[in-house]
């Protein structure tokens, strides 16, 4: 059988899983945790959530932003005043998640100036990722995910980072599902 037609013939599995290198097994007991100021970000990790069979987080600022706080014309508004200062860390109203009880952790935000708004850097740094395979996923207006996540590994250096991606809004759930597929498990 020529290569194609026998890749062809394996239909939905995915390619990593094919040649044997996936991301991380079926087995994983899986987070999905996420920041939302708007809603976009929160949906897709519903999606993802759904397709891996993982439990949601979410990572509520314990100060909820306003749609004023959130304005980036304003340089004196809440997320820029913020995003300028690479030492803040908003406080998370809720309890951290119990990582003890998981191997993966999808970690969702919406691209802020070009990063992660800087709550996430407070949850990586809070949270003992230690040894953990952490897929971040983001949503933006346009920015590529790019080195969104850099100051969150750094923030977390101990867990196992793998590459992250973006989703623009309105994007598919089967567009998410197979992006899930394609890090080397067949749910
Ligand atoms: C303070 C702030 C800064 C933003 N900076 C960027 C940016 O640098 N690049 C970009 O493409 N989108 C930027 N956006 C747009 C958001 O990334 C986008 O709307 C995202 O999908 C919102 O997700 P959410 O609804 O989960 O909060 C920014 C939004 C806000 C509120």
């Amino acid at each position: 059988m020529h290569r194609r037609t026998f890749l062809l013939a394996l239909g939905s599995v995915s390619a990593a899983a094919i040649f044997g290198h996936p991301v991380f097994a079926a087995d994983s007991r899986i987070l999905v945790a996420f920041f939302s100021a708007t809603g976009t970000t929160k949906e897709i990790a519903k999606t993802i959530a759904q397709a891996v069979k993982g439990n949601l987080y979410e990572i509520t600022p314990e100060k909820a932003y306003t749609k004023a706080d959130l304005d980036w014309h304003d340089k004196k508004s809440r997320s820029s005043l913020e995003m300028a200062d690479s030492q803040t860390r908003p406080k998370i109203a809720q309890a951290l998640p119990d990582i003890r009880n998981y191997d993966v952790v999808f970690l969702g935000y919406p691209i802020w100036w070009g990063i992660a708004p800087r709550i996430l850097q407070t949850f990586v740094e809070a949270t003992d990722l230690t040894g953990k395979i952490v897929i971040p996923f983001c949503t933006s207006g346009g920015s590529p995910f790019d080195n969104s996540a850099d100051l969150l590994i750094k923030g977390a250096p101990r867990a196992q980072w793998k590459n992250g991606r973006r989703f623009m809004p309105g994007v598919s759930p089967s567009e998410i599902s197979s992006w899930v597929r394609q890090l080397g498990v067949v749910f």
